[in-house]
């Protein structure tokens, strides 16, 4: 049998500190209860001392999940940690998650600390975290940059104080494979009682490698990876859990642990975050990008017709990506509509297929066959979104060759309608003026890009756009048949993130 190696999945916190990716409450609670399905064992929700909106999704996701633990990040202080524990005491199983950098450049420059210091702070810390719940969990920020016998002396410490998981984080991914099995197997040697507590990596992936060093870790005798779903994270992002699950699951003849992910639910689980977070993932990202399982040449598709093992590593239906990508219609009933958004992986109360199954008509009138991606367009915008402010009600453009384009536009402003029309390059820069009018946005648009969701001129556009106002990043997208609709749609979305992000700032990454 494989040993265990237990998931941390950090999407909503470390995940969030991507640039732009900010999630309203109600979309972090609803992650939560998807990553609860894909069976991750630890969910870390947020950082609750950051802000008041880290601290209220917190403990709504505490109070929400059924068995999976759930961690809230504290610096090592009494305040965060006290404030860690108020948000998460309430979970079926909390975990405090405190830490301190130990690396000689972090202790100096950010801390002002030495390391007698960092010592007796890392003491006090899980001691006092330890009077609150006994599953504690103590990080060593730069971890991989510190001096291995200081780091030792640390981890030592921190069990002694009692936690549970020690962490060894590669803050700021400069780690080669290697390199970093070697530093988990000095650990490991030289760490006295290391035996009572799970060794943890967390890598981020600067260089690229971090999905490559969390496996060396584990093959040296790491047992907790702590990833994010598609790799989402501080600049170049965190370990993927996708990548880390699905290489433990193909290469069992070579790596020594296994997880209790249920890889079924990783495509879906994908799919919800970049849809609820406006990142859209790379085409060509291992596992989950639209290219993972896609053939070109010639001879590959051949050889996949006469036999899928000849070019394909894994199953797509694995990660619960249907090959048969079935076409609904507009004579397509409920009943053959939940069936299929089930097998998708989203279990939809009755009242919320109403909403899905009303916009499914709509859209089925206006394009023939619809695939598993314009469903997920439709199940995003209808109930996985939360409308913060800003709604379009009506938009209507002129545009041609021989006019100029013109926009007016109806928008319900929390709760009131409100109207405007303007003009502008294009109907899609006559649209965006006018709502930008309607809404007195002082935001700037940085990045405006199109796709396509599907083939076929009837195909459903999907639009993202990134916006920035006084230092604050947000990403918006939206989809419809009809791009400029689509546009709208995003920048509305945008907007909304901006207005969230206003009222509830998120210090984390000011912090760490
Ligand atoms: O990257 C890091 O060091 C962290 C710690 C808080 C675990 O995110
Ligand atoms: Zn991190």
């Amino acid at each position: 049998m494989p040993e265990k190696v237990i998931i941390f999945d950090t999407t909503l916190r470390d995940g969030e500190q991507s640039p732009g990716a900010s999630m309203n409450t109600a979309e972090k609670v609803r992650l939560a209860v998807q990553l609860e399905k894909l069976g991750v064992d630890v969910i870390e929700a947020g950082f609750p001392a950051a802000s008041e909106g880290d601290f209220e999704a917190v403990s709504k996701i505490a109070d929400r999940l059924k068995h999976t633990e759930v961690a809230g990040l504290a610096r090592a202080s009494k305040g965060d940690i006290e404030r860690a524990w108020n948000a998460i005491q309430h979970a079926a199983r909390p975990r405090i998650h405190t830490f301190i950098a130990t690396s000689d450049i972090h202790m100096k420059y950010k801390l002002n600390m030495n390391r007698e210091q960092v010592l007796a702070a890392t003491r006090e810390a899980v001691t006092f975290a330890r009077s609150l719940t006994d599953n504690v969990e103590f990080s060593a920020e730069d971890g991989s940059r510190s001096d291995r016998d200081f780091l030792c002396q640390v981890f030592e410490a921190a069990i002694e104080a009692g936690a549970s998981t020690i962490n060894l984080p590669d803050t700021v991914g400069y780690a080669v494979p290697d390199e970093f099995a070697d530093m988990v197997r000095y650990v490991i040697a030289n760490t006295p009682g290391i035996g009572n507590a799970v060794l943890s990596v967390h890598c981020h992936n600067d260089l690229g490698l971090a999905t490559a060093n969390t496996l060396a870790a584990i093959n040296a005798g790491a047992r907790q990876a702590e990833v994010t779903i598609n790799g989402i994270g501080e600049r170049a992002g965190n370990t993927s859990l996708e990548e880390v699950v699905m290489a433990l699951h193909t290469r069992q003849n070579y790596l020594p642990a296994a997880t209790d992910i249920k890889k079924d639910q990783i495509h879906p689980t994908s799919r919800l975050v970049s849809m609820i977070t406006g990142i859209i993932v790379q085409p060509n990202k291992a596992i989950v990008g639209a290219n993972a399982f896609a053939h070109e040449a010639g001879i590959h598709q051949d050889g996949v017709l006469k036999n899928p093992m000849t070019y394909e590593i894994m199953k797509p239906e694995t990660i619960g990506l249907s090959r048969n990508r079935l076409v609904l219609g507009k004579h397509s009933g409920r009943h053959a509509l939940r069936n299929h958004l089930k097998e998708m992986g989203y279990d939809l109360s009755d009242e919320e297929l109403d909403i899905v199954f009303t916009k499914f008509k709509d859209l089925a009138d206006k394009k023939k066959q619809l695939v598993d991606e314009d469903l997920e367009a439709i199940v995003t915008e209808g109930i996985l979104r939360t409308v913060d402010v800003f709604e379009l009600e009506y938009l209507h453009v002129t545009c041609g060759t021989t006019v100029l384009p013109m926009a007016s536009v109806k928008l319900n402003v929390n709760g009131r309608s409100m109207k405007g029309a303007g003009y502008g390059n294009g109907p899609i820069d006559s649209a965006f003026n006018t709502i930008a009018k309607i809404v007195g946005t002082d935001s700037e648009l940085l990045r405006f890009s199109v796709s396509a969701l599907t083939g076929g001129t009837d195909a459903q556009g999907e639009v993202t756009v990134r916006l920035q106002e006084d230092g604050l990043l947000a990403l918006g997208r939206g989809s419809d048949p009809d791009i400029i609709t689509a546009s709208a749609k995003a920048y509305i979305n945008g907007l909304n993130r901006l207005e969230y992000l206003k009222r509830h700032p998120n210090k984390a990454s000011e912090v760490l």
